[in-house]
């Protein structure tokens, strides 16, 4: 099907240098963990993403196991692209990422070369693309030695499968040590993808600093935490939310009274922004000149259009921050 992108789809979105790369990114990206796999419907994939690149959204991220079932969100994606996005290939930032199961045996999982160069040979086959623009270690790998680990990622990059490469879910000691050997190697890190949200505050505790000192951009995932960070469970479960499906980590317990009492204090304090909560957690996010872009996901365009609206409003006054400290507390 033939799609013509809008012209002026680079107007209102802000682009920021991941860390000292040459590499700009949306201040919005898009992940395909969830809503882009076989069980889900392709019109509204091609609906979401369309919409997204339309508003400037160039960053879409990927792994080898995002579905279900695993790879099918790349055969999708791959779909997508040759479909639609041919033309605009050098306008695109496409992100894969290996590092949790993905086949049977030895050789599926974790940080062994031999996982890291076969995982992405059967993702740029599954998304029929020639290379990747990022490719990540999803996630450390405590029993391969990290020098094999990391010499996989530069010879990726070397074999011109990847042009920059990232790492995931790394601690801060666990990173320090991985990005000192890729700078050995040649191949810098660019590139963090931690969770991080106003639940989920871990990277505060180092991972910034370390970043911010390693000039390497950080892009934190899960940013409403998986939704919840939005008005979606206010009135209780609706059927079609990440949660009533049931299909992955976000389950009906999270969603304790004390929670959906913080999450309504929050909801409150958007509106007096004049803003909806999903696009204060965002703003609160970007605020940090350390994080050039965030890593939402969507199950229908309205939700990629909040996002991007986030952007109208990134000012917070020193009461407002305080406000939300509080009532995180
Ligand atoms: N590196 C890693 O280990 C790792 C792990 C997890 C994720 N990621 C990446 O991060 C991306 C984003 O993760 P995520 O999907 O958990 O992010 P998220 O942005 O925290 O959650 C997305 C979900 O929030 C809900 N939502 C979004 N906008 C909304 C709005 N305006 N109003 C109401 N609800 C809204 C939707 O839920 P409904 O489906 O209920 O509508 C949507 O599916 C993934 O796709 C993946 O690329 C990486």
């Amino acid at each position: 099907m033939n799609y013509l992108a809008d012209s002026n789809r680079y107007a209102e979105m802000m682009y920021r240098r991941c860390g000292k790369s040459g590499l700009k990114l949306p201040a919005i990206s898009l992940g395909l963990w969830h809503n882009f796999g076989r069980t889900d419907n392709l019109k509204t994939c091609r609906d979401i993403l369309t919409c997204a690149f339309d508003n400037g959204i160039t960053y879409f991220d990927l792994a080898n196991n995002y579905g279900p079932p695993p790879g099918s969100a790349e055969e999708n994606f791959g779909k997508m692209v040759s479909d639609n996005f041919k033309a605009y290939r050098d306008e695109l930032v496409i992100a894969t990422k290996a590092g949790y199961t993905m086949w049977n045996g030895p050789y599926g999982d974790w940080g062994s070369k031999k996982y890291l160069v076969s995982s992405l040979d059967q993702s740029l086959k599954r998304m029929k693309l020639d290379y990747v623009d990022i490719f990540y270690h999803h996630r450390p790998d405590l029993e391969t030695p990290l020098e094999e680990t990391m010499s996989a990622l530069d010879l990726i990059v070397r074999q011109g499968k990847a042009l920059y490469v990232g790492l995931s879910n790394y601690k801060t000691t666990e990173g320090v040590k991985a990005m000192t050997l890729l700078h050995r190697l040649g191949t810098p890190c660019i590139i963090h993808q931690p969770k991080y949200s106003m639940f989920e505050r871990w990277v505060e505790d180092g991972l910034l600093e370390l970043l911010a000192k390693e000039d390497v951009g950080c892009i934190p995932f899960s940013p409403l935490a998986q939704g919840m960070l939005t008005d979606r469970y206010l009135n209780g479960i609706p059927e079609d939310s990440r949660v009533a499906k049931g299909v992955g980590f976000l389950t009906p317990d999270h969603l304790t009274p004390d929670r959906i009492d913080t999450i309504e204090k929050l909801n409150h304090l958007a509106i007096e922004r004049r803003q909806k909560l999903s696009q204060m957690a965002l703003s609160w996010i970007l605020k940090d000149r350390r994080i050039p872009s965030v890593l939402i996901g969507a199950s229908r365009t309205q939700q990629v259009l909040d996002a991007v609206h986030c952007l109208d409003n990134m000012d917070f006054t020193s009461d407002e921050l305080n406000k939300i400290e509080s009532i995180l507390k």
